[in-house]
């Protein structure tokens, strides 16, 4: 969505604030013993508090609705896993906690993918590249710049490190829906792509593997997984296109910049 009035970006801004103030309470929730179910709940519960809607809960791809109000993907598992009370965190594994919310029609959508107690220190690098490169790309996202700046500028920072940037999936528009034009790939050749505009806010989301970018669908038909097993990683902000830089959207509560 291109937000052309106040309104409409207060509007954005409200939704996205909420949605990151919904993720950082979960992520400080995380550590051994608790359930994904446990998270997806409190997701819920947080929710139900501030006023919001999951954009997940429902969503429909083909014939599937997503059931979780939250995506909570650990270790092999790339994005859109399903909280349950069968999976115990324990110390060493990563989860994604990925939450979109709906406030006023309007959605934000953000994720992090945060350690449980202290892990190996090739996947905390996982992790740090992946957020560094999350910030690469946005870095990009200013007016009259294309959305294959962005993309170009995660890739390079991924495979830089050596990691490999997943295909499959790309980041995409946000606005009065949760998936919009354009897409924002996580690789591609600079210069290249529809021009991004002051106003268009888009979720720029790497989603990165350690060596292998391939993957395959769990039997739940939502979980992506690694096809190698080893452990994946992403990091998504909500932002918009201004001129002179872009503005992260996906502030929580009391942690805007003065
Ligand atoms: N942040 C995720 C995305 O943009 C949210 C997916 S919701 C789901 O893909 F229902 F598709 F899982
Ligand atoms: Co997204």
């Amino acid at each position: 969505m291109v937000c052309k009035t106040f309104k409409q970006k207060q509007k954005m801004r409200a939704a996205c604030r909420a949605a990151a103030t919904v993720l950082d309470r979960l992520c400080r929730i995380v550590g051994p013993g608790i359930t994904t179910l446990d998270i997806d709940q409190e997701g819920k519960r947080l929710m139900d508090e501030f006023g919001v809607k999951s954009a997940c809960h429902g969503y429909r791809a083909g014939s599937r609705t997503f059931p979780a109000y939250t995506c909570l993907s650990v270790n092999d598992e790339v994005v859109h896993g399903i909280g349950t009370k069968k999976c115990v965190l324990k110390e060493g594994d990563i989860i994604s906690v990925d939450v979109c919310v709906v406030l006023d029609g309007h959605v934000g959508d953000n994720c992090r993918t945060v350690p449980v107690g202290s892990v190996a220190p090739d996947i905390s690098r996982l992790l740090k590249v992946t957020e560094e490169s999350m910030h690469r790309g946005i870095a990009q996202a200013v007016h009259g710049n294309r959305v294959g700046d962005v993309s170009n500028a995660v890739q390079r920072c991924v495979e830089g490190a050596g990691f490999a940037v997943i295909t499959n999936f790309v980041g995409h528009g946000v606005g009065k829906s949760l998936h919009e034009e354009p897409q924002i790939p996580n690789y591609g050749k600079a210069g290249s792509g529809p021009v991004l505009k002051r106003g268009l806010t888009v979720a720029i989301e790497p989603m990165v593997n350690m060596r292998n970018k391939d993957i395959s669908m769990a039997s739940d038909g939502w979980t992506a997984l690694t096809v190698d097993g080893m452990p994946s990683a992403h990091f998504e902000h909500t932002v918009m296109v201004d001129k002179d830089r872009p503005e992260i959207l996906t502030v929580p509560e009391g942690q805007e910049m003065a």
